[in-house]
């Protein structure tokens, strides 16, 4: 099947896919690479090896206070959407901005972190009151289901599902995010961080929040870190919270990936309007999910098994195209596109400008 749009644009996704896998709706793209192009370079303070990995010059003190402000002012409180204040210096590593406390301005509720990364639920620090989340929600919770998550879980999609895979599926999402390299962005459910990783390494991003409901997969995400040699932890803050109550100002955020994570959101339509109210004028959402219609679509009972899976597992997994665009423009998004593989789909959606 023909690809639409702007060929630049989906390049790489056409060197993956086959032509008569490949389906695309209305891929409409703004033009905004100039600006955007403008604004990479004012974070350029790091010379690119290449689209993967960074080379620190020296250490520039003008630049680090910059990185500092931008963490300082990307969260915000998750009740009132308020500015926090944060005691002390966050310093740039993981571990000092895990060790801050953050106060609303408004409300003055206090949120701590863990060492490891900062705490923004709303019960998260609470001593008595808690709520279990749905299934697709407590499954990541657990600390095997984190552990085995990218030694083997994740590279399954591919298998069954058409995923392409952690390198490729990076290669389509810059191409989507050109728009707003330069500015900051959410790995939104990062699971274990491995987008979050490359946001970071790539250097693209002014700042790079990874955010996830499971404490156990930011654990893993830090250990990977931990791992790496060289990771540049100033571009990265590792942040708990969940999708349906962001801890961002509104229209203070340049892009929000969400990989693989839709099909889990109890509440896809809460969540993609929370993503739409902290998008900046021109803030772009790319998600990749699991998709059903064409011939599959006919299934009989098929809608009667998606809402029992929903009712029991909360996973709202095998959304078709036209469910997946009408999600997005009910919740205030426009310049829905798509590129599909099997059941694999990645979608890309825009806040109006
Ligand atoms: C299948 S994993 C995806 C991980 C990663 N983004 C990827 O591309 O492989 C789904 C993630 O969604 C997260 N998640 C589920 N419910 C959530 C919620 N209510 N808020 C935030 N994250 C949630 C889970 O903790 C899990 O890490």
């Amino acid at each position: 099947m023909a690809v639409l749009g702007t060929g630049s644009n989906i390049s790489s996704a056409a060197a993956f896919l086959l032509p008569s896998q490949l389906h695309c709706n209305s891929i409409r793209r703004c033009s905004q690479l100039v600006s955007a192009t403008i604004r990479s370079r004012l974070y350029a303070t790091k010379v690119r090896a290449s689209s993967a990995a960074v080379v620190e010059t020296k250490p520039n003190p003008v630049i680090d206070e910059t990185k500092l402000n931008i963490r300082k002012k990307i969260l915000a409180c998750p009740i009132c959407f308020e500015p926090v204040s944060w005691t002390g210096d966050p310093g740039l590593s993981l571990e000092s901005v895990a060790r801050s406390t953050l106060q609303c301005s408004t409300c003055r509720k206090s949120y701590y972190g863990n060492d490891k990364h900062l705490d923004l639920t709303i019960t998260g620090g609470g001593k008595v009151y808690g709520e279990p989340m749905a299934v697709s929600t407590e499954l990541f919770r657990t600390p095997l289901v984190s552990f085995l998550y990218e030694r083997g879980w994740r590279q399954s999609f591919s298998l069954w599902g058409g995923f392409p895979g952690p390198e490729k599926e990076f290669e389509l999402i810059k191409d989507y995010l050109k728009p707003v390299v330069g500015g900051n962005i959410v790995d939104a459910s990062c699971g274990s961080g491995m987008f979050s990783r490359l946001f970071a390494k790539s250097g693209l991003f002014s700042l790079v929040v990874a955010l996830d409901f499971s404490e156990t997969m930011l654990q893993q995400c830090y250990e990977f870190i931990k791992q790496e040699d060289d990771f540049p932890e100033e571009n990265l803050v590792l942040v708990r919270a969940d999708i349906s109550r962001l801890p961002f100002a509104s229209s203070s955020v340049d892009a929000v990936h969400a990989g693989a994570a839709l099909h889990c959101w109890p509440s896809p339509s809460a969540a993609v309007a929370e993503i739409s109210r902290v998008l900046k004028p021109g803030g772009v959402f790319v998600a990749t999910t699991y998709i059903l219609d064409g011939a599959l679509s006919y299934v009989p009972l098929r809608d009667p098994i998606r809402q029992n899976i929903a009712q029991l597992s909360g996973s709202h997994i095998f959304l078709s195209e036209k469910e997946l665009e009408d999600l997005c423009t009910s919740c205030g998004l426009m310049n829905f596109t798509c590129i599909r593989n099997r059941r694999f789909v990645m979608i890309s959606a825009m806040k109006p400008v």
